[in-house]
């Protein structure tokens, strides 16, 4: 494992200015994505070539000084490899084929590992070429995230077919949990190994689980995956990011097992530093779309989670992807004001 800023958060080391990157940091938002893009017939043959892999990963560190490169894939590469048809279309996102209750046979004896090779390559060379003061960062979605794309089939407004599939007494719901934990501990695994510095896992709907099922999909997959890894003796620190999890981000500090845990834009950094685990890392949480335009509180917002964060332990992001919009002269300015902090 590599020494560097983000590691020595976690070792509990002194830093003098947190940390920073990006989620999403690798996307549109650089028009220089699109040639690379364009060199693939569609956005999973994308993510499948290691070349390009490599190429987009690197591509915001010539823009930015950052202290982490997260793997250019997608968290929809697992439903990809357990054949459910996925495509990206534009203007829609995300589709595939919807999964029919009790259709579970298709879940079984899927070689991820194999399957999802590319992304291995890339991360060894990722890991020999990148900078060592740059953390390398492997990912995977939460089990809850990646099932409500399976049963909707896409993105959908209330996960409804999810949710009526958690109440009702099948068991399918639960194997399909069970098999993506195995998946997502397999490459995890996988990503740790090929030199990954630090993971994490993505739960992006997190917020649509009822409050009376959170132990069952917010916490526990998410707990098992990690005590997984652990055993198979991945140690590597992970972040977990339930998305818009409220006040159910309590109970998930303490029991998921995560690291660190990742904030939203919604959430305020004073009532995370009373309610959420004192022993874990934050990472967040500016609003991504005060990167769009230009924006004269931008100086005094990044200013304030640097005051309210100071001699906490803390990874300066944003609370949600950038978006296309973003402008690379905002990203900058956060940069050089985070850099600059206390120095
Ligand atoms: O730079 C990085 O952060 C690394 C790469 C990365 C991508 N997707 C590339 C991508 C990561 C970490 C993800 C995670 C991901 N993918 C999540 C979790 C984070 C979140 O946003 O909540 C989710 C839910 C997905 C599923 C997904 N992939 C969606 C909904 C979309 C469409 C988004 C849109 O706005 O069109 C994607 C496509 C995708 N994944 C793009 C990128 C750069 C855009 C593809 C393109 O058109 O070029």
């Amino acid at each position: 494992m590599y020494n560097n800023k983000i590691i020595n958060v976690f070792n509990k080391e002194n830093v003098s200015s947190p940390p920073i990157w990006f989620l999403r940091q690798a996307g549109r938002h650089i028009p220089e994505y699109f040639s690379i893009r364009s060199q693939s017939k569609n956005f999973i043959d994308f993510c499948l070539n290691t070349d390009l892999i490599v190429q987009s990963t690197k591509l915001p560190l010539k823009y930015y000084n950052i202290d982490a490169a997260i793997v250019f894939s997608d968290i929809l590469m697992i439903p990809w490899a357990m054949k459910r048809n996925v495509q990206f279309v534009k203007g829609v996102g995300p589709v595939m084929d919807p999964m029919i209750p009790n259709e579970t046979e298709i879940l079984n004896d899927i070689d991820i590992k194999n399957l999802l090779r590319p992304l291995d390559k890339a991360l060894k060379i990722l890991r020999s070429s990148i900078p060592n003061h740059v953390s390398l960062i492997g990912f995977a979605g939460a089990p809850w995230t990646l099932a409500c794309y399976m049963i909707e089939g896409q993105s959908t407004k209330d996960f409804l077919l999810t949710r009526k599939a958690v109440w009702s007494s099948n068991n399918w719901f639960n194997k399909l949990i069970d098999s993506l934990i195995d998946y997502v501990v397999d490459i995890l695994e996988m990503q740790a190994n090929a030199g990954a510095d630090v993971l994490m896992i993505f739960d992006s709907w997190a917020h649509m689980i009822p409050s009376f099922f959170w132990k069952d999909f917010g916490i526990s997959p998410t707990k098992k995956i990690i005590n997984n890894l652990r055993k198979r003796n991945i140690l590597i620190p992970i972040i977990g990011f339930p998305f818009k999890a409220g006040s159910s981000l309590i109970n998930y500090s303490y029991e998921s097992g995560v690291d660190c845990l990742a904030l939203d834009w919604t959430v305020d950094l004073n009532w995370a530093i009373k309610n959420i685990n004192p022993n874990i890392v934050i990472q967040g949480n500016l609003d991504p779309a005060s990167l769009i335009d230009n924006n004269n509180n931008l100086d005094k917002s990044v200013k304030l989670i640097l005051d309210t964060m100071n001699n906490k332990r803390h990874i300066f992001n944003v609370g949600h992807g950038l978006t296309p919009e973003c402008k690379i002269e905002n990203i900058k300015k956060v940069i050089e004001i985070v850099k600059n902090y206390n120095n």
